[in-house]
């Protein structure tokens, strides 16, 4: 078994220059091959809102949602960091109800927690309950109704907005932070001021690691975006299994008696 990461375990990654490899996860099937191929840092993310659920955005996923996607990560994964989303509206509305919706994501599983934005008193909060937690800056989804879009974020004086909520989020506890679609010369900033690490998606190269959704990796999302790589052409693949079950299984090919008891 490989070596189980550790929140604080990022940082001697960072401080080593190795790169730190995440990627989303949302069940067992999915957990069992980021534990067997060696990714660092497994986000349940709310995006499942998006490639699970079918969504527009991520803001009507629940935070019972996110507790039932974490168990199911949770089986299937020992070495990686689990980290469980707090989606929209389980820590925005006080202090309290932050740590409280922590506590539960922890309860069933998850290593730290994520949530987005500048919400540095819940962050101290979470924190304080000994509980690890990772910042998210730029384009952060819960906030696509205020953006108008999914928009680059940290454009001209936008910069200064992303890298004074970086500091801040960084002052108030969290072990990382997720930058999301903001230009490469100000995630190369943040990643140079900060001394926790830096997480990119949409945000160059200079980041101390990547976070991709799993769909993307697959090339199982219905299209290419900009800041993805499809390692895989999981629709092409796929499709073309289905068709040939279908195809065998109307010709009487499958099942054969090799299948049978
Ligand atoms: O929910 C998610 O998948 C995320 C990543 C895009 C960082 O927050």
């Amino acid at each position: 078994m490989s070596r189980k990461v550790t929140a604080p375990g990022l940082r001697q990654m960072m401080d080593a220059g190795e790169k730190i490899v995440c990627i989303t996860a949302y069940d067992y099937t999915s957990a069992l091959l980021c534990e067997s191929a060696g990714v660092d840092v497994v986000l349940v993310g709310d995006s499942l809102g998006n490639v699970i659920q079918g969504h527009s955005t991520t803001v009507p996923v629940t935070l019972e949602e996110m507790v039932y996607h974490t168990k199911c990560v949770r089986r299937g994964l020992s070495s990686p960091l689990l980290v469980a989303d707090l989606p929209f509206g389980s820590y925005n509305v006080s202090v309290e109800q932050a740590v409280s919706s922590a506590i539960e994501l922890m309860k069933v599983g998850a290593d730290a927690v994520k949530l987005e934005g500048d919400y540095t008193d819940e962050i101290r909060a979470i924190v304080k309950a000994g509980i690890p937690v990772m910042g998210h800056v730029g384009f952060t989804p819960q906030s696509i109704n205020e953006f108008g879009g999914h928009k680059v974020q940290g454009r001209g004086e936008g910069a200064e907005v992303v890298l004074r909520e970086a500091a801040s989020i960084q002052a108030a506890g969290a072990f990382g932070i997720v930058l999301e679609m903001i230009p490469e010369t100000v995630s190369q900033r943040i990643t140079e001021s900060l001394s926790i690490p830096t997480i990119g998606i949409g945000a160059g190269v200079n980041c101390d690691g990547q976070i991709q959704v799993w769909h993307d990796v697959f090339g199982l999302s219905a299209r290419k975006l900009k800041h993805a790589e499809w390692f895989a052409k999981g629709q092409e693949v796929f499709g073309a299994a289905l068709t040939e079950y279908i195809s065998s299984t109307k010709s009487g090919k499958f099942p054969t008696s090799e299948n049978s008891f």
